[in-house]
């Protein structure tokens, strides 16, 4: 009888130095706009209140990134003036392997069931490039809608959001 693979969330550790590097290296992470900004080494040595950096193993293999933050809280302010009560997510797969094979829809449903289950969260954001549609896709899938075009530093983006409602719809 075939089994259904697991996918189960896990905080990043020090030792996920070297594959969080070797993934930021690949050419669809580098596509998507994940490759650049990322420090592992001053990322991995410290966990602020506002931040989660997970890793998504798929039966005990690592095979993908999530970052949760408090777009309000976040130091940089990357997201700018935000209301309270938000969570924004960026997430990759490591290997072009393992793209398009239902790992990311699984690893969102679990992401998203992590935000809200805080009950003060009121939508979650993500922001893929403008030119990345097949992400667009995959959020819309999840619910997601368009909130606005913007760009954040060099890259033009579009921001989508989730609200509450619309997850409870879909995934409830
Ligand atoms: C986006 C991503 C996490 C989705 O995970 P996945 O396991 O590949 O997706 P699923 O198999 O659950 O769903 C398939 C859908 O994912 C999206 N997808 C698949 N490969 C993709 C890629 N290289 N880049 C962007 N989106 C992709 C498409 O919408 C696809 O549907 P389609 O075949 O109708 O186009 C993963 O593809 C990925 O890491 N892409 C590169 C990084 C990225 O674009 N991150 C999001 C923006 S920051």
């Amino acid at each position: 009888m075939s089994r259904i693979p697991k996918i189960e969330l896990r905080k990043v550790l020090a030792d996920d130095l070297e594959i969080l590097q070797t993934w930021q290296s690949q050419p669809h992470v580098i596509a998507a706009g994940a490759g650049d900004d990322w420090q592992w080494q001053q990322e991995l040595t410290h966990s602020p209140p506002w931040r989660e950096q997970l890793i998504a193993e798929l039966d005990g293999r690592a095979i993908g990134f999530v970052q949760i933050i408090d777009p309000a809280l976040e130091d940089s302010h990357y997201w700018g003036e935000i209301e309270p009560n938000l969570r924004a997510i960026d997430i990759w797969l490591g290997s072009a392997a393992d793209l398009g094979q239902g790992h990311g829809s699984e690893i969102m449903r679990l992401v998203l069931a992590r935000c809200f289950a805080e009950i003060e969260v009121t939508a979650v954001l993500v922001d893929p490039l403008a030119a990345n549609t097949r992400a667009h896709r995959f959020y819309r899938r999840l619910g997601f809608e368009f909130a606005e075009a913007r760009r954040f530093g060099d890259d033009d983006c579009h921001a989508l959001r989730l609200s509450r409602e619309s997850w409870q719809q879909t995934h409830a």
